[in-house]
């Protein structure tokens, strides 16, 4: 891609942004479905895993966002195809006022530089047979940028950012010769290292030891402050969203069933599922890290056959039979930029 059709795409996209609603609208997911289908003995169709089931909302430039549930409720599926990893079977994501299916190729290497990830397994994302230098060169050569001395200047300041210096001790390692708290320095220097304007971290210090827990967290803040990045911050685990969430979607099922600003949801939780979500989570800090961290009561759903009704009515303590187990509860506002789909909240 050259420099001048990076600056076409950017401008066009800045324009249709801003023309959007005048709020710098970065990303809008309608009604997002991603299925995966099931096959009996290898072929035979038996049905799908609803892993990302109607999914709806905007995010602005710059905005920060966590979006919490438990393993398996449908997040990394989410954020693959919110990456245009995954093709949704409904429903569309519109980046900068495009639809990402209507990408053409170079659109599509555009967009790859817009949106840095990182994952949940550094080990696992790094390529083991490259070094830090060749890992981080790769994105810069795939978008155009020739000039060698230029590329080695990149590679040195982001390596300088993400707190990976002396370079010269690091830029010849191979993945396997770094701590996996290193290794996933390394993970976000790539995310970083074309400029991007969204960052999606997909769990990125639950596999860490609990002692460099913290410090990544405190990196990716910083990185997303320094440059007024937007973010989407995948956990399972709370009690972590505050380092950088301005509000908090709580998934359940392939579903969004709460959104809040951060205070707000933690203070005045509305779902009972947040509500079990609140008491389950413990400290990132190394000092807590013994706290064992319960699940809320009752098996996750079958993402193949979700329940009938609310999703969470076979675990909800509140459910009232005949309304909660027959009818899916629509989005209930509870106050300004809170909203929950809860029966309880139903207004009378
Ligand atoms: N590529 C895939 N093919 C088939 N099923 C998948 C695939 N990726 C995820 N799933 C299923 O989708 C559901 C949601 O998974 P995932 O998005 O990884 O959840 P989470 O990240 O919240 O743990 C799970 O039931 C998982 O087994
Ligand atoms: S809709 Fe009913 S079952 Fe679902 S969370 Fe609310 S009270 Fe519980
Ligand atoms: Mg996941």
């Amino acid at each position: 891609m050259t420099q001048g059709t990076v600056e076409i795409l950017n401008s066009a996209a800045a324009e249709t942004s801003q023309a959007a609603d005048g709020k710098e609208l970065l990303l809008k997911l309608d009604d997002l479905h991603v299925w995966f289908e099931l096959k009996r003995f290898g072929f035979g169709h038996a049905g799908y895993v609803r892993a990302v089931d109607g999914v709806t909302f905007d995010m602005h430039n710059r905005e920060t966002i966590a979006i919490v549930g438990e393993s398996g409720c449908g997040k990394t599926s989410l954020m693959k195809t919110i990456l245009g990893l995954y093709e949704p079977i409904k429903g569309k994501i519109e980046y900068l006022g495009k639809d990402l299916n209507e990408f053409n190729a170079e659109e599509t290497r555009w967009y790859h530089s817009q949106v840095g990830y990182v994952q949940q397994d550094p080990f696992g994302a790094l390529p083991p047979f490259m070094t830090v230098r060749r890992i981080l060169e790769e994105p810069l050569i795939c978008n155009g940028i020739k000039d060698e001395d230029e590329r080695e200047r990149m590679i040195y300041k982001v390596m300088e950012e993400v707190k990976l210096s002396p370079v010269d001790d690091y830029v010849e390692k191979y993945p396997h010769m770094l701590s996996g708290g290193q290794q996933q320095r390394v993970v976000i220097a790539r995310a970083m290292i074309l400029g991007p304007k969204l960052i999606v971290a997909d769990e990125p210090v639950s596999m860490l030891d609990a002692s460099v827990r913290v410090e990544i967290l405190k990196l990716l803040e910083k990185v997303q402050e320094d440059h007024q990045l937007a973010v989407i911050y995948i956990t399972h685990d709370l009690s972590t969203v505050r380092y950088f969430s301005e509000r908090i979607f709580v998934m359940y099922a392939g579903q969004i069933i709460e959104r809040a600003p951060v205070q707000e949801l933690i203070n005045n939780p509305k779902h009972p599922y947040t509500v079990a979500l609140l008491t389950a989570t413990s400290e990132p800090d190394a000092a807590n890290a013994r706290v064992m961290k319960e699940i809320p009561e009752g098996e996750p759903p079958s993402l193949v056959k979700p329940p009938k009704g609310c999703r969470y009515h076979p675990r909800c303590p509140k459910m009232i039979a005949g309304l909660c187990d027959q009818e899916e509860p629509p989005h209930f506002v509870i106050s300004k930029n809170h909203e929950t789909s809860c029966w309880l909240y139903k207004e009378e």
